[in-house]
């Protein structure tokens, strides 16, 4: 079976990484993750691709006068590995247009948010302030803007009563465990097509998209 050449790019614990390395532990998944890069290399996300044998980089902005060289270094990495996706998971540096562009349709990105709601940072607290009833993560491609581009897939977390942003975080990052190893696996069988701004699915139960869609609330303790 063929399976697609993965590149994750975190900052921090990497824990959607985690889940997209249980993903493709299971040989059917149709993809594999070839190198894993951080900007920063106390990032504790890198412990988890090393335990398992994943290529590992980091690569510190800080290193670099201009964001397009720090930009062109990542692509230079990439390149070299033949990376077919990138996937930024909890990566926690804005990529410049040269960089956007050259990956077009072949970047994703996972936000803590039923995007195009609550772009940018702190999203739980500001769905809370905001009084919403569904929060949520989505999977997308990237675009030039911030948080913006083709949604491949989404998962609707309802909000409790009692709910505190760290409640909410929890219990949304949850389904972003199962989310991400969908999407990504969606994109690898070619079912999800990008299509002018939205993104076309084929080929799937409508069964397994609703089932995201409406995951079983659990409250956290
Ligand atoms: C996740 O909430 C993701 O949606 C956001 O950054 C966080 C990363 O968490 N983009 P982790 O590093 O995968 O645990």
């Amino acid at each position: 079976m063929r399976q697609l050449k993965l590149a994750v790019l975190i900052s921090g614990s990497g824990t959607n990484l985690q889940a997209l390395i249980d993903a493709c532990a299971n040989p059917d998944y149709p993809a594999k993750i070839s190198l894993v890069i951080s900007n920063k290399e106390n990032a504790s996300g890198l412990g988890r691709a090393k335990e398992v044998g994943i290529q590992t980089l980091v690569i510190r902005h800080t290193d670099f006068n201009k964001r397009d060289e720090f930009d062109k270094s990542l692509t230079d990495a990439l390149e070299s590995a033949k990376v077919e996706l990138i996937c930024l998971a909890g990566f926690m540096r804005i990529l410049g247009p040269v960089f956007v562009n050259h990956w077009h349709d072949r970047l994703v990105n996972i936000h803590p948010s039923l995007l195009p709601a609550f772009k940018g940072l702190h999203t739980h607290k500001r769905a809370l302030e905001a009084g919403v009833r569904i929060a949520g993560c989505t999977v997308h491609y990237v675009r030039t803007e911030v948080d913006v581009g083709p949604i491949v897939a989404q998962a609707a977390v309802p909000i409790m009563p009692d709910d505190t942003e760290h409640r909410l975080a929890e219990r949304v990052l949850q389904q972003e465990h199962q989310l991400y190893p969908f999407a990504v696996e969606l994109i690898a069988r070619g079912q999800a097509r990008v299509d002018g701004a939205r993104v076309q699915i084929t080929g799937t139960e409508p069964s397994g998209i609703a089932a995201l869609i409406s995951p079983q609330v659990t409250k956290a303790e």
